[in-house]
């Protein structure tokens, strides 16, 4: 370790690293020692072309760049003196000379590197009498990225992105001097599952998202911290909420999950959260074989007596579940705590399989695969056989990737049932053989743990409440055990010990 001093403070840094990435490590940058930066990004290499990050080094004539300098021992380090600050002051006045004044209308506002460096170092009046550089604006880069050449300050991360994260190189700077912009190379658009990470990275508004561009301004939104569900690595987000709907999310920096990156189909799996084919209303089917709504204590009581005539006339045994890996760590252990509960052990948990990559996705298309293993559910082609054997009278499911066409393809196999209980967020086929339908919350309404795939149980809290009267599956479970007159509490306890 070599020992550094940075604005009177010393530190211990590792030999090997730049300033930047030290302080970074130590998790001061920018938060304590403010050292503006643009083209350097924590996950992309070394660029060197903004020199916004100019600090003055003891015994060195020259400022140095803090993102490409290595540290030494015995270093003292000054990033705010009067000398550093002047440095920054002219990097900031070369870089608006062409930038238009789009704040108002730019999308980044409010999350703009240029934006809030200019309230540090930026000039009250410009010294240029010329006119600013016209670029192109809208570009289409690709199906998932707007370009608006004017914005661009030619920090290159984008580029970086591209060629190093996930190898595709699609988009490069071409032109020299004021001249120079990016571009796609002709006919190969931006497209690759990572493009709209590039969004993030941008730290002006040249990039962004055909998604969220213009649909609310940032500073209305509130951001939680979440889980993707979209695959078993269960990447961190920040979920983006605003007039209690989910916005957006964007990649929460996790060094040990998924850096600083999301894939786009992650991405987009917020919008299952508002989707118009939410599962609202809790419902029963009635005499006429029909699902009719209902409350959800009704519904309850349903269930609860489908599992207690069953139970009554064949035993504990022909009353089984079908878990969802789909499901928090706490859900699945009051559903495991009520089966114990009943003396039933007949259960399952169907995982959806996909594609999958080097880089972050994995083929476990659910976020909590390996806590649904952990708890005890296991491959659910035993309980099918089961069922089809006629050995299961009453089923309660949770999620309907049951009817995935890897496992059932259709909900006919269930239909000879006498009872089957679902717990859902999203309507499906499962709803035609369905006795009872109890809408679920989505992770982001109840919040709670999974365990991805590597092992690594992960909590986030809730981050809005859904637009219809909903409980977590553990809380109907529960409540389903109490009108049983069983308590499943001792299993929901161990579980979370064991958490
Ligand atoms: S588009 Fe954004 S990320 Fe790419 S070079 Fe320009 S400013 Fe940098
Ligand atoms: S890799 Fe998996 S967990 Fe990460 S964003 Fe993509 S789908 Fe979500
Ligand atoms: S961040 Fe150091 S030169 Fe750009």
């Amino acid at each position: 370790m070599l020992r550094i001093t940075v604005d009177g403070t010393a530190y211990e840094v590792e030999e090997g690293l730049t300033l930047l990435q030290a302080l970074d490590d130590l998790g001061v940058l920018m938060k304590g020692v403010d050292i503006p930066h643009y083209c350097w990004h924590p996950k992309l290499s070394i660029d060197g072309s903004c020199r916004m990050c100019q600090v003055e080094v003891e015994g060195v004539p020259k400022l140095q760049i803090a993102c490409d300098t290595p540290v030494r021992d015995g270093m003292v380090v000054h990033t705010g003196n009067e000398r550093v600050r002047k440095a920054r002051e002219g990097v900031m006045e070369l870089m608006l000379v062409n930038h238009p004044l789009d704040c108002p209308i730019c999308d980044q506002a409010g999350e703009c590197k240029l934006q809030d460096y200019a309230f540090d170092y930026g000039q009250m009046h410009t010294r240029t009498r010329e006119p600013r550089r016209a670029l192109k604006k809208r570009v289409d880069l690709g199906a998932t990225i707007v370009f608006d050449q004017e914005r661009c300050i030619l920090c290159r991360r984008c580029v970086r992105f591209c060629r190093e994260i996930p190898g595709t190189s699609e988009l490069a700077i071409t032109q020299r001097g004021d001249r120079s912009t990016v571009e796609t190379f002709p006919g190969k658009p931006l497209e690759n599952d990572y493009s709209m990470n590039v969004a993030d990275i941008c730290p002006v508004g040249a990039l962004t998202t055909r998604d969220f561009r213009f649909k609310v301004r940032v500073w209305f939104l509130e951001e939680v911290p979440g889980i993707c569900t979209g695959c078993s690595r269960g990447c961190n987000v920040h979920v983006g909420v605003a007039d209690d709907q989910v916005r957006r999310y964007t990649p929460r920096r996790n060094d040990e999950v998924n850096d600083t990156w999301l894939c786009d189909y992650g991405r987009m799996t917020y919008q299952e959260i508002g989707a118009p084919d939410r599962i609202s209303e809790p419902a029963v089917r009635g005499d006429a074989g029909q699902l009719v709504g209902t409350t959800l204590e009704q519904a309850v009581e349903c269930a609860a007596q489908l599992m207690r005539t069953a139970v009554e006339k064949e035993g504990p045994g022909v009353v089984a579940a079908l878990a969802s890996a789909h499901a928090t760590n706490e859900d699945l252990a009051a559903l495991r705590g009520l089966l114990a509960a009943l003396g039933s052990e007949t259960h399952g948990v169907p995982i959806v399989t996909g594609p999958a990559d080097a880089l972050l996705i994995r083929p476990e298309k659910a976020a909590n695969a390996e806590g649904a293993r952990v708890a005890g559910f296991g491959e659910p082609g035993l309980l099918l056989d089961k069922i089809r054997g006629g050995g299961v009278r009453v089923l309660i499911v949770l999620g309907h990737d049951i009817i995935h066409e890897q496992f059932l393809g259709s909900p006919e196999a269930l239909a000879a049932l006498d009872g089957v209980i679902l717990l859902d967020t999203h309507r499906s086929r499962l709803e035609q053989v369905a006795h009872v339908v109890i809408p679920a919350r989505h992770l982001a309404e109840k919040g709670g743990t999974v365990t991805n795939f590597e092992g690594r149980v992960q909590a986030v809290p809730a981050a809005l409440e859904p637009a219809f009267e909903a409980v977590a599956e553990a809380q109907v479970l529960a409540r389903i055990a109490s009108a049983l007159d069983l308590s499943i509490s001792d299993e929901s306890e161990r579980k979370r010990e064991t958490d």
